[in-house]
């Protein structure tokens, strides 16, 4: 019989990172399931994934939902272990650096059941964030550390990890972007959302910027200034609609928020953008791919290779009018570098190390 893997998911960002590489296991024969947790839960965070990256269904949902840190994690290390107790696969896979990712992964270590992290490596050195202290767990336990670009590879051996379990292979969530140009031509989302003829796109989730108050009162009053120099469109995360709709920003006249969007419609949206501000990891990568302008509003940023590689730039909250003005006046760049590897083919690399791993032949 083939061997069998079981591929963990759970929060938004986790489905366009599986989808390649669900789908090159499955090209090469080998036995897998999909588990939910239930982190993420609103049809616009996970069902539309599904369906628009043509995912199989999750074979389980956990159904964890919502809670404090230690209670997410625990519930989701409850439930799989039940699962993994009766299915005993071959190998765990967990993706990217949210609760369902460190939770799966202490949950397969201690059964002593074989652990992949796609997305290894990456370390922002800032322990305040709780998706660090997720990386950090997760790349420690792990068997198979498959890293996304090179400073990856390179933290992954100063921290002691054996060069042989890890494996450079590229960005699979770029698969996914490049998978579907043909369906997120600018012209998509405006279809289905009346958009001004310039606009930039802003996406805030990350607690540092959205839970402090002081702090986010200073990010909205830089992003209104943005938005009256050029008017901005806000798919709003929903842990953050309520802090937002507090500030006023929702009902300023130049700010257009809208419920997360799809995929397809999200990736559309940001193609027919002048340019992004964010916090998100995701979205730093696919503008960097997308020759999209990206001011990221943090500190510091776990993917390097973004700002060395790409249209990526970090920015503080009081510089963030200055550098969209500056930005504006430079334009979109007609030509950008990408970072090695972040060529499509990331899953198909990744479908080969499991298998070696496994001793699949195919
Ligand atoms: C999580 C990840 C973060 C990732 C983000 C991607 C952790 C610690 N954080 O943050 O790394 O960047 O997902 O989007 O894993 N909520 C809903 N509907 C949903 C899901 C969440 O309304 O479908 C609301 C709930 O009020 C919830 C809050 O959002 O309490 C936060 O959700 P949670 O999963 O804890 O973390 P995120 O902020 O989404
Ligand atoms: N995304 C989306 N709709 C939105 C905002 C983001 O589909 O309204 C996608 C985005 O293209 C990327 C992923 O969600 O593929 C990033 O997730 P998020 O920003 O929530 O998490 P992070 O990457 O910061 O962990």
């Amino acid at each position: 019989m083939s061997p069998s893997v079981v591929h963990v998911t759970g929060a938004r960002p986790n489905f366009p990172k599986a989808a390649p590489v669900i789908s090159a296991l499955a090209a090469g024969g080998i036995r897998q399931k999909i588990v939910h947790t239930g982190q993420h839960y609103d049809d616009r965070m996970s069902a539309v994934f599904f369906e628009q990256l043509s995912l199989p269904k999750p074979d389980i949902n956990l159904g964890v939902g919502s809670g404090t840190h230690a209670h997410q994690t625990a519930s989701i290390m409850m439930h799989l272990e039940d699962l993994l107790v009766a299915e005993r696969p071959d190998l765990v896979v967990v993706y990217g650096d949210v609760n369902s990712t460190v939770a799966a992964s202490l949950t397969a270590a201690k059964l002593c059941i074989p652990l992949a992290h796609v997305e290894a490596g990456l370390r922002s050195f800032d322990n305040t964030m709780p998706e660090e202290v997720n990386r950090l767990v997760t790349d420690r336990l792990s068997d198979l550390l498959l890293a996304t670009s090179p400073d990856a590879v390179a933290h992954l051996g100063r921290e002691g990890t054996p060069a042989h379990r890890i494996h450079l292979v590229g960005n699979p969530m770029i698969d996914t972007l490049l998978r579907h140009l043909d369906a997120t031509a600018p012209s998509r989302v405006s279809e289905h959302v009346r958009l001004p003829e310039r606009f930039a796109v802003a996406t805030l989730h990350r607690p540092g910027n959205i839970d402090d108050a002081v702090e986010l009162d200073k990010i909205v009053r830089a992003i209104t200034e943005v938005a009256e120099m050029l008017p901005l469109v806000l798919p709003v995360h929903p842990r953050s609609r309520v802090h937002l709709e507090r500030t006023g920003l929702l009902d300023h006249p130049h700010v257009h928020p809208l419920e997360p969007l799809g995929y397809l419609e999200f990736i559309s949206l940001v193609r027919g953008s002048e340019l992004v501000i964010t916090d998100s990891g995701g979205v730093q990568e696919e503008t960097t791919v997308l020759g999209i302008p990206c001011l990221t509003l943090r500190p510091n940023t776990e993917r390097p290779v973004t700002i060395t590689h790409g249209t990526n730039r970090l920015t503080k909250t009081a510089q963030l009018a200055e550098d969209v003005r500056v930005q504006l006046s430079k334009g979109r760049p007609s030509t950008w570098p990408v970072p090695p590897l972040w060529d499509g083919r990331a899953g198909e690399r990744i479908g080969s190390v499991i298998g070696a791993f496994l001793g699949h032949t195919g």
